[in-house]
């Protein structure tokens, strides 16, 4: 028997998972830190957390499972996505990393806008420029922080940091790269158009595999450290999004899938490099080769609920909070709750959006706003669907709902009512680090293909059909459409109240 590591490195963990040749899990371990905030709108990790976390998780599974290291026959990496890593000319970091929820760089995305225009950009890219991704980041460096810039020579995403260390290789795959910004989406590879017009020279960025590919093998001190043999391949892996499809199957064209995280992501396979002419949809590079998707983001999917919880009812579990809500009234007797707590992306790409509730009465209390928070995040989930449905990627076949709110029954059927099609769960309960895994699987010859791989190790373990209850939302959802329009002016006023220094 043989067996592959996948690594992903988030914003909150990095967890090592250890999967054998049939794509069966066989262990699980991580190691958990966290990141800081030091202005209003920043969000910054060391990159040494990443490594000393990878280092932790992976002789942790090794200790829980006790395999025979010499069966281990490769490792692939995922991590979170859009992350801006500097490094000088011995490899060393300059200064923290800038997260994809760091939201400063608002001037910059509108910069990126007039020096290539905004249409080429779409066009080039597939995407505006938003704050979450990476060019605009490396534009605040430019231009606040020049003496940092002059040093730089590699620009790493976050996981590609990791390969570093594992491997001293300068590489990304192509879902990753085209996180960026910086990268032509039809293809595959940097563009030099975009690269010009930012001042950002080419020799700075890492070379470009697609997510099966070999990118180098482990180093022999780095082997030690890790418990691992060297020369093991380092193979490419992808985004966290990318590699979290692979773990849920959503690889081909018509299955997408539904992720319920601290985010929130509504994600489709295609078959060409299409391109949502507003720039409202990402159209990245999937991390199956020759596959690119779309997706829609929401910053504060599970998130709310966990902010709902911590603020309204700490030291209360979820089911004891998602019990009582399950009893109200779909529709929550009129209250909506508007979950931008940490600004928006799709389909309002907005830094400065809030959260709300609206159509409060003194009827309601924590029941009725726990399940207004649920319905809220099922009717933004459902605004980044329907612009998918609208992107020409023909029948949606399925959606494969995962992460951690996918667990409640009850947000499931209100997400199957909301959408009004079926959702289907998975066997995986891994999502990106399986994923990973199972590139490198694929990377080193266990499997054909990544859809043959997918097949392989993940069954459909149940169904979710929309409920009568869907009449009533599709009434709800066009006033919960119509309420970030009106109150978009005043969260834009109410903004300066935050800024503390
Ligand atoms: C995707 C994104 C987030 C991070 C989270 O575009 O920004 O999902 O990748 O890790």
């Amino acid at each position: 028997m043989t067996f592959f590591i996948g690594i992903d490195s988030s914003t909150t963990a990095t967890k090592a998972l250890l999967m054998n040749e049939h794509g069966s899990v066989v262990g699980v371990a991580s190691s958990e830190y966290s990141f800081e905030t030091p202005h209003p709108l920043w969000s910054e990790q060391s990159p040494s957390l990443w490594w000393t976390g990878t280092v932790e998780s992976i002789r942790q599974v090794l200790a829980k499972t006790n395999v025979d290291v010499s069966a281990i026959k490769g490792i692939g990496l995922t991590g979170q996505m859009h992350g801006l890593v500097l490094l000088d000319e011995k490899g060393e970091v300059l200064r923290p990393a800038l997260l994809w929820n760091d939201q400063r760089t608002a001037a910059q995305c509108d910069a990126i806008r007039a020096r290539l225009g905004r249409e080429r950009l779409i066009q080039i890219t597939g995407n505006d420029a938003l704050t979450g991704f990476t060019a605009p980041k490396i534009l605040w460096v430019q231009e606040h922080e020049p003496e940092i810039w002059k040093r730089v020579r590699h620009i790493l995403l976050p996981k590609d940091y990791v390969r570093y260390k594992m491997t001293g290789e300068f590489a990304i795959d192509c879902a990753d790269g085209a996180g960026t910004i910086l990268f032509d989406l039809k293809k595959r590879s940097w563009s030099q158009e975009v690269l010009t017009a930012l001042d950002i020279p080419f020799e700075y960025l890492p070379k470009v595999y697609e997510g099966t590919d070999i990118t180098g093998a482990l180093l022999p001190n780095v082997a030690a450290e890790l418990g691992l043999p060297a020369g093991t391949p380092v193979i490419a892996g992808g985004g966290d999004q990318a590699t979290s499809a692979v773990g849920t199957g959503a690889v081909s064209a018509g299955v997408a899938s539904l992720s319920l995280g601290t985010s929130g992501v509504v994600f489709v396979t295609t078959d060409t490099p299409a391109i949502e002419p507003e720039g409202r949809l990402h159209a990245f590079c999937h991390s199956v080769p020759d596959k690119w998707h779309f997706m829609g983001v929401m910053l504060s999917a599970a998130g709310s609920l966990r902010w709902h919880r911590d603020t309204f009812a700490p030291n209360t579990s979820y089911d004891q909070l998602l019990e009582p809500a399950a009893n109200i009234q779909p529709g929550s007797e009129g209250l909506i709750f508007l979950p931008y707590l940490t600004g928006e992306r799709t389909p309002h790409p907005d830094p400065l959006a809030r959260g709300a509730f609206v159509g409060l009465t003194v009827r309601h209390a924590l029941p009725h706003m726990t399940r207004a928070v649920l319905e809220g995040v099922s009717f933004g989930l459902r605004d980044s669907f329907e612009l998918i449905k609208n992107a020409g990627v023909g029948k949606i076949k399925e959606i494969r709902i995962t992460g951690g709110g996918a667990k409640n029954a009850l947000w499931r059927q209100i997400l199957a009512d909301v959408f009004d099609i079926e959702l289907a769960t998975v066997s995986s309960v891994e999502g990106s680090a399986f994923g990973a895994a199972l590139l490198a699987a694929v990377g080193t010859g266990a499997f054909p293909d990544v859809q043959t791989a997918c097949e392989k190790a993940i069954q459909v373990t149940g169904v979710t059909k929309p409920s009568a209850n869907s009449a009533l939302y599709n009434e709800l959802y066009p006033i919960y459409r119509d309420l970030y329009p009106s109150l978009s002016t005043q969260f834009n006023r109410l903004a300066k109240f935050s800024q503390t220094s």
